[in-house]
């Protein structure tokens, strides 16, 4: 049995709910895979703020220190929207955690289970057999990040920079990701008017001299924000930078059924790695207990492949989720005629069910 340290950091809205889920399904998968989890939780974002005065306070950080992978929830909502930015959940937390671990390779996997075909708004024949695309986004660097930025009363500015490195290292995780799927790299920028995007497009060209294997088409992004509803077969890698690979993001998670089934795994150089579902802390539902647990489930999957090597368990854990949508069991955000509902509760112990 190896010993592995993580750090839970449940969250704000719907995060806490969605984590106890996920915890019930690592309880059940580790020891099967010879793995034994010491987990220290810690406040986070808006729970933050409320429990210790801060978004990310000094204990949460030490708490991530101490961890070989983070599992985080998600952050925000209303009720500290008019804390000063940078003090907010997002601002004060996440995007420093981000930066602070060098997590800059965010992998969102978007995969429609062939149950959820219904779910999608996108007509059968455009989806066809299978959809299954990774968007692979930069994450510390790009307008959300770049110096300056500031305003006044009269002036908002943001600074969309990105250094050849930074390119070049987020192209690498996309051509080696791409390797071992469709090798098929669709690279996202917008070149005709972004002296940074210019940069961008010519440094992926670059990188993909080593990779003679793998096909590379550029795109603009807002061709293929219509691309991706119009052929979404097409793709196979997305690579963008940080704000395009959060925004197309959202929206290859609709067409596997809804943004609550799109896990994601961000990662530094080596095993570290926070891994959180791509949505957020959903206020309009948060509360009742009935979101999807399925994107943290796959999230808590996927740190079991990334940072602990353990591809089988994520396997094991996918093939759950499977039988479940095959038995017609479906939150209300996935729900279609001829489905039960069940809420957040009885989607993860029907998973744990079918873990057997
Ligand atoms: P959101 O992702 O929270 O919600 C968008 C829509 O998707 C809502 O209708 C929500 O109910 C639905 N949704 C999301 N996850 C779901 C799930 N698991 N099950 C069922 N439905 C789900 O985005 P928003 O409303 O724009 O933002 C709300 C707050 O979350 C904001 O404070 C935002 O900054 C924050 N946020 C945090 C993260 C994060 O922590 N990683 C990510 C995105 C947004
Ligand atoms: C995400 C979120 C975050 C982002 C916000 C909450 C800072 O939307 O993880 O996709 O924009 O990166
Ligand atoms: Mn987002």
């Amino acid at each position: 049995t190896k010993t592995k340290k993580i750090a839970i950091l449940p969250g704000d809205g719907i995060g806490p709910e969605v984590m106890a889920e996920a915890e019930k399904i690592l309880d059940v998968v580790a020891p099967r895979y010879g793995l034994s989890l010491e987990k220290r939780r810690a406040n986070v974002g808006g729970a933050g703020i409320d429990a210790e005065g801060k978004a990310l306070p000094d204990s949460t950080v030490e708490t991530c220190r101490w961890a070989d992978a983070i599992l985080f929830g998600s952050v925000g909502g209303p009720k500290w929207e008019n804390l000063p930015p940078d003090e907010q959940p997002e601002r004060g937390a996440l995007l420093p955690l981000r930066k602070l671990f060098g997590l800059y390779a965010n992998l969102r996997p978007a995969i429609i289970f062939p149950q959820l075909k219904d779910a999608s708004p996108l007509k059968p024949e455009v989806i066809g057999d299978r959809f299954d695309v990774l968007v692979v986004r930069e994450l510390t660097g790009g307008i959300y990040f770049g110096q300056p930025k500031g305003r006044d009363a009269e002036r908002g500015f943001d600074t969309l920079v990105y250094t050849k490195p930074e390119i070049e290292r987020i192209a690498h995780v996309a051509f080696k990701a791409a390797r071992l799927r469709d090798k098929k790299v669709t690279s996202i920028d917008k070149a005709n008017v972004l002296a940074s995007m210019v940069l961008w497009r010519e440094v992926v060209t670059g990188v993909a001299k080593d990779y003679p294997d793998v096909e590379l088409n550029h795109m603009y992004v807002d061709n293929a924000a219509m691309q991706l509803v119009k052929n979404p077969r097409q793709f196979d890698v997305l690579l963008c930078g940080n704000m395009f690979g959060d925004i197309l993001s959202d929206e290859a998670s609709m067409i596997t059924g809804s943004l609550g089934m799109l896990p994601s795994a961000s990662l530094a150089e080596g095993s570290f790695g926070l891994y959180e579902p791509s949505g957020g802390s959903a206020p309009d539902i948060a509360g009742q207990g009935i979101a999807n647990p399925i994107a943290q489930i796959l999230s808590a999957g996927m740190m079991l492949k990334y940072s602990f090597g353990l591809s089988e368990a994520y396997d094991a854990i996918y093939q759950a989720i499977e039988s479940v949508l095959a038995q017609g069991l479906r939150t209300g955000d996935i729900m279609t005629p001829g489905c039960t509902r069940v809420n957040t509760k009885e989607m993860g112990d029907a998973i744990v069910r079918a873990l057997g």
